[in-house]
């Protein structure tokens, strides 16, 4: 499984990049709105920062106007994935910049048969809200895999992108039921490593070895 990280935050972003680990960005109005940064201009620097996939949300929620919009942001960066809501109109401007090749990633899923119809509108991606669908007390996870086995059963390239991650649980249960890529915030990635006994551990191994006066270069 892939790993992108949610966030607008420039800062935090190059800190997971460096890592290595990380494959790619998403972004959504609201980490926008919260960076307080111009939209365009973000998503390009964002797009120099990897040669992986950066989703960039369109604003309008008209398909005519979505397409142009999406246009613009496929030309800011080979790499901007156009990220479009699950309704009619995201589908058809989904559709459309498929047929132009342009990368879709198509945003606030919520049940299967929602992404079997992205799937079939031509979605690189598909996202499903996995935290907010526990907020409402149902088990976000389960549509992860029943949105495998649809895809797999159909046969649909259309790759699982397990959005709205709460926590480590999330990614790993994500991981177990084949999604794709997670994208995953900030703080939850530097969590996925957290263990106290990793620490413990290494800060005897690190005093142990102090003691016995030896080097290895
Ligand atoms: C995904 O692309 C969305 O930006 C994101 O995962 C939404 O997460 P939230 O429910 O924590 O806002």
């Amino acid at each position: 499984m892939r790993i992108f990280i949610d966030t607008a935050d420039t800062t935090e972003l190059q800190e997971a990049f460096d890592t290595g680990l990380v494959d790619g960005c998403t972004t959504n109005p609201s980490l926008i709105a919260k960076s307080g940064k111009d939209f365009k201009e973000v998503i390009g620097e964002i797009c120099k920062m990897t040669d992986g996939p950066v989703s960039a949300e369109v604003a309008s929620t008209e398909a005519d106007m979505m397409i142009k919009e999406g246009l613009r942001l496929a030309q800011i960066a080979d790499n901007v994935v156009v990220k479009l809501p699950l309704t009619w109109d995201g589908l058809k401007a989904c559709r459309a910049l498929s047929e132009e090749n342009i990368d879709t990633n198509v945003t606030l899923c919520f049940t299967a048969t929602q992404a079997w119809l992205a799937a079939k509108a031509g979605a690189t991606y598909i996202s499903p809200f996995i935290g907010r669908l526990d907020d409402l007390g149902q088990q976000g996870m389960e549509l992860i895999g029943e949105i495998r086995g649809l895809y797999d059963a159909q046969d649909y390239d259309t790759q699982i992108l397990a959005a709205s991650i709460r926590g480590p649980l999330h990614v790993k249960e994500a991981a177990l039921l084949g999604a794709d890529v997670a994208t995953i915030p900030p703080k939850v990635f530097k969590s996925l490593l957290n263990h106290p006994l990793t620490d413990k551990g290494l800060d005897a191994f690190v005093k142990d070895w102090a003691g016995t006066g030896q080097t290895i270069l």
